[in-house]
């Protein structure tokens, strides 16, 4: 057995669902505003619980659809950009909670294209070793890390995790994928850490713990990547895009997909998008566009996928996906 196949999604949100309304009683902004500007109209808003709690949900919801126990799991990979703690990683909390005793876990921090990231590393983890299963999570309990105050930015995210049980198998599945960063761009989109400081510090260094965006760049940066990583995935396999049945890019804005899909010359009905519902999950937003899509019954046998995310890093990536199940 030498391909990777997804063989089970699962995904978690909060009860909580806060509308543009709501927000607007809040802060000083309209639905009118934010549904013209992102497509978005709400967002699940966590209460209480944090990223593992969420993330524990998705992962158990995918192993019961992958009908694989949690002591099969070798590997568990959680993506996210607002963990728990700095250390342990969310996935050895996530693994306290689900028991998956026998797996290494571990974190990828790479923001919304953090479950693309994820993928390939577990499908080059599980070609490496003696891994028969994977569960990948992308996980993030955003609404900590936002300044309730920012109107800019604290109508655009929303709280959730979405997972993928991955396995060996004779099938393909996971057909390619490509990933990059651009490390120069960092600080267009952070979430700062702990000051500097410590006896020997002369001056502290105050970090912004706090989300920050210069959201005018990110946009032309999706827009470029998603064309670009789209175009780079079909030239590789010798595709072209009317062999696509769907294209899930990370749920950002809809103004974004909209230009995505101008470029490529594509129907815009080719992108699934769910942000009006869920709001910019970051690292959760594909997993849960996939279970979404897996529980409409969208995903049919032998469909040809491509995912594609962008995000904080910069970083960004897209994989192609046969359904295999
Ligand atoms: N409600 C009402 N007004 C708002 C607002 C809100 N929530 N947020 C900003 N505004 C105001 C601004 O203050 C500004 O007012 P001013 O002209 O009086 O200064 C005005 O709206 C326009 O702001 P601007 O930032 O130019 O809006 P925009 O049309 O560029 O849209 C984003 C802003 C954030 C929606 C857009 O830049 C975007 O979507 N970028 C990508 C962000 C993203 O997806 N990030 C995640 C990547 S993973």
């Amino acid at each position: 057995m030498k391909e990777v196949i997804i063989e089970g999604l699962g995904k978690y949100t909060p009860s909580n669902l806060v509308t543009n309304d709501q927000l607007s009683e809040i802060i000083d902004t309209s639905d009118e505003w934010i549904y013209s500007r992102t497509g978005i109209k709400s967002r699940y808003i966590s209460k209480g619980e944090n990223t593992s709690d969420m993330a524990a949900k998705a992962g158990e919801k995918a192993l019961e659809n992958a009908n694989i126990s949690p002591l099969d799991v070798d590997l568990l990979i959680v993506a996210t950009c607002t963990p728990d703690m700095f250390t342990p990683s969310t996935a050895c909390i996530v693994q306290s909670i689900i028991g998956t005793d026998n797996a290494l876990a571990f974190d990828i921090s790479a923001a919304c294209s953090g479950f693309i990231y994820g993928l390939d590393v577990a499908k080059a983890m599980i070609g490496s070793n003696n891994y028969k299963h994977a569960l990948v999570i992308g996980a993030e309990n955003l609404s900590k890390s936002l300044d309730w105050e920012d109107r800019s930015t604290c109508v655009l995210f929303g709280d959730g995790a979405g997972a993928a049980v991955l396995s060996k198998s004779d099938n393909i599945g996971l057909i390619s994928s490509f990933c990059k960063s651009v490390g120069e761009k960092y600080e267009c989109l952070t979430i700062g850490g702990n000051d500097v400081d410590s006896p020997f510090v002369e001056s502290k260094i105050i970090r912004d713990s706090k989300l920050r965006m210069d959201g005018g760049e990110i946009f032309k940066f999706a827009i470029s990547v998603i064309v670009n990583s789209i175009n780079k995935i079909l030239e590789e396999n010798n595709l072209d895009i009317n062999d696509i049945d769907y294209i899930i890019p990370h749920q950002a804005n809809v103004r974004i997909i909209q230009y995505a899909a101008k470029k490529l010359k594509v129907d815009i009905d080719k992108f699934y998008m769910n942000m009006e519902e869920y709001g910019n999950t970051s690292g959760a937003s594909i997993p849960i566009a996939l279970s979404d899509m897996n529980e409409k019954g969208l995903l049919k046998k032998d469909s040809k996928i491509i995912l594609v995310g962008f995000g904080a890093g910069l970083t960004y990536g897209a994989t192609l996906i046969n359904w295999a199940i």
